[in-house]
């Protein structure tokens, strides 16, 4: 077992990239989260129902997950922004894994804006940690050399 636990969700493959780069470089335990309520994979209805769930973090039917939060003392949280938030099942996760004292490191992957919004609303949630550090990535799959780059700083910097 490792000292960091890395959780994510992905929803269109970034943040997967994300998460699979970062593995490449830091040692850590890896968890991706899956839920059964996911807005439609296209259409309009994706950003309007995927942008909705996020305002009001509605129930995504979060699976259970085999890590223990309990037992890392770094915690990495890797996740798309979706409509200026993090997605239901971040919150989901939170809900079910209540956790302090640790240091948590977030990673937002976005489209067209960045990821600062999000940071916040987490850093409020994650009150009685801290955050040691966020990287927001821009369209990480189209910019894969670009990613990679920032992830290698992001992981030098936490050695
Ligand atoms: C429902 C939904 C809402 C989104 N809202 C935003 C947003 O507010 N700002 C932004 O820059 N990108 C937004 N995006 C784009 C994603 O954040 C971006 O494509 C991200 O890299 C996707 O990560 P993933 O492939 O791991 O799901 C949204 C995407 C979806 C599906």
């Amino acid at each position: 077992m490792n000292d960091t636990l890395l959780i994510y969700y992905s929803f269109e493959g970034n943040t997967e990239f994300v998460a699979k780069t970062l593995t490449e470089k830091l040692k850590v335990d890896v968890e991706r989260l899956q839920v059964t309520n996911e807005p439609p994979r296209s259409g309009l209805g994706k950003f309007l129902r995927g942008g909705k769930s996020a305002l009001f973090q509605e129930d995504p039917g979060l699976k259970p997950i085999t890590a223990n939060v309990k037992d890392y003392y770094d915690i990495i949280i890797a996740f798309p922004v979706w409509a200026g938030s993090y997605p239901p099942a971040i919150g989901a996760f939170l809900e079910a894994n209540p956790f302090t004292g640790r240091n948590v490191y977030l990673i937002g992957c976005s489209a067209s804006g960045n990821a600062s919004g999000a940071f916040d609303k987490l850093t409020r949630k994650l009150q009685g940690n801290t955050i040691l550090g966020t990287l927001s990535l821009k369209n990480p799959l189209k910019n894969q050399d670009e990613t990679r780059e920032r992830i290698r700083e992001f992981a030098a910097r936490r050695n």
